[in-house]
């Protein structure tokens, strides 16, 4: 039997409930609240139902999509919810679709997936967002944004916490990381092979070398062996991390490790020919990755050189979902998971900065550096390199 769809501005508490139990979704929400509730179905913009008509009467309610919208720019689809019994029948995507058609199809219809039905979005079509941030209702009234300490710029407490996080993120997946790199970074070994060809000829021989972010040691490895007789101080705040590269690196390499947050470093002033990293600097705002220029300029001798390889951002917003989109079909047929994916992006939402090629190239100019240069760049993945005059 075909349900039949329609838009119920006056669905009743009572209905709402028991579909929102029917489905799953009860689970997230507040569903012994019946305040919350009335004021759910009373403010939200569009109520569009899904009922199976099997006699006289209303139907039974299998579906329900409830969204807030402006009509011009942007929906919000807050809850999708179909009755297990019917789903898979493509009732929650014609919920989506007429949503957006009643809303205005000009807009941009936004939604939250829960985390079982995030493949189902993305079976559907819908394109998933990697910046997407929310702050919590709170019981309080009083709002949960805090007045100091936005997530641009961490205060130095939740700055710890953020890496004691991360630490531990690395910590746990250091024994897996280095077959992982592989199959969620596209063109992973080209851009670290690019990072060190384009080193100019001036600087083939450094004698000091400081690495912020070694991780497991994949660049390290390389630098090991491409510069033998230099001096190398590896830095990571992943105690996993830096002891897996240790393992790694021949024993006559003379080396140090600092387990430490590279935002805390300190070192003398000319201290290194080569400063390098790869795919570590994304983890700091922009403020934090300026002031890194700023530092590396210091730590640098003249004619010191600053490179590193990232995830850049794109000028143009459409650019850069694009390259998302082709990084996700890429760890696809490389073999990761959805599970995997999610991970990363989950790791993404909670510790990534992207910051465009224009700005941090802008920002190691400001720092002092010059013939601030691009010589590599793949989707997200960019070589970035300046010199200290
Ligand atoms: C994606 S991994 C890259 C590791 C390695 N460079 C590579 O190419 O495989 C990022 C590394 O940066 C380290 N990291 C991130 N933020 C850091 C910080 N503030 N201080 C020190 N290490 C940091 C992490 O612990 C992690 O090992």
């Amino acid at each position: 039997m075909k349900p039949v769809y329609s838009c119920e501005p006056d669905l009743s508490v009572e209905e709402f409930v028991s579909i929102l139990q029917r489905s799953t979704l009860a689970e997230r929400r507040p569903v012994d609240e019946p305040e919350t509730l009335r004021s759910m179905l009373r403010n939200a913009t569009l109520i569009v139902t899904a009922r199976i008509h099997e006699c006289e009467g209303k139907g039974e309610l299998i579906g329900v999509a409830r969204a807030i919208s402006d009509h011009a720019y942007c929906t919000y689809l807050s809850d999708l919810a179909v009755d297990r019994t019917y789903q898979g029948q493509g009732i929650g995507r014609e919920l989506i679709r007429r949503t957006h058609q009643e809303a205005g199809p000009k807009t941009t219809l936004i939604l939250l997936s829960a985390p079982k039905a995030q493949s189902f979005y993305s079976h559907i079509g819908l394109h998933p967002h990697p910046s997407c941030w929310t702050v919590p209702g709170s019981k309080t009234g009083k709002g949960s944004l805090p007045n100091t300490a936005p997530r641009s710029q961490p205060s130095s407490s939740s700055k710890s916490n953020q890496s004691q996080e991360l630490a531990g993120f690395f910590d746990e997946i250091s024994n897996t990381y280095a077959e992982a790199i592989q199959r969620c970074v596209p063109r992973y070994g080209e851009m670290l092979g690019a990072l060190v060809e384009y080193l100019p000829a001036e600087a083939q021989k450094p004698k000091r070398v400081l690495e912020l972010g070694c991780g497991t040691g994949n660049l390290s490895q390389l630098l090991t062996g491409k510069f033998l007789e230099a001096e190398f101080t590896f830095v990571d705040i992943s105690e996993q991390s830096v002891s897996a590269c240790r393992q790694r690196l021949p024993i006559e390499t003379k080396k140090q490790f600092l387990v430490e947050d590279f935002r805390q470093l300190h070192f003398e002033d000319e201290s290194f020919e080569l400063i390098t990293s790869s795919i570590s600097l994304h983890h700091l705002t922009s403020p934090e990755k300026r002031e890194l220029f700023r530092r590396c300029f210091d730590w640098l001798t003249p004619g010191g050189i600053l490179t590193y390889c990232d995830q850049f951002s794109a000028e143009a917003e459409d650019i850069y979902q694009r390259n998302m989109q082709l990084w996700k079909s890429y760890t696809e047929s490389a073999g990761a998971s959805e599970e995997e994916w999610q991970m990363w992006m989950q790791h993404q939402q909670d510790h990534d900065f992207h910051d465009t090629l224009p700005e941090q190239m802008a920002w190691m100019n400001d720092a002092g550096f010059q013939q601030v240069d691009c010589p590599w760049r793949y989707l997200l993945w960019t070589v970035l390199q300046g010199r200290k005059p």
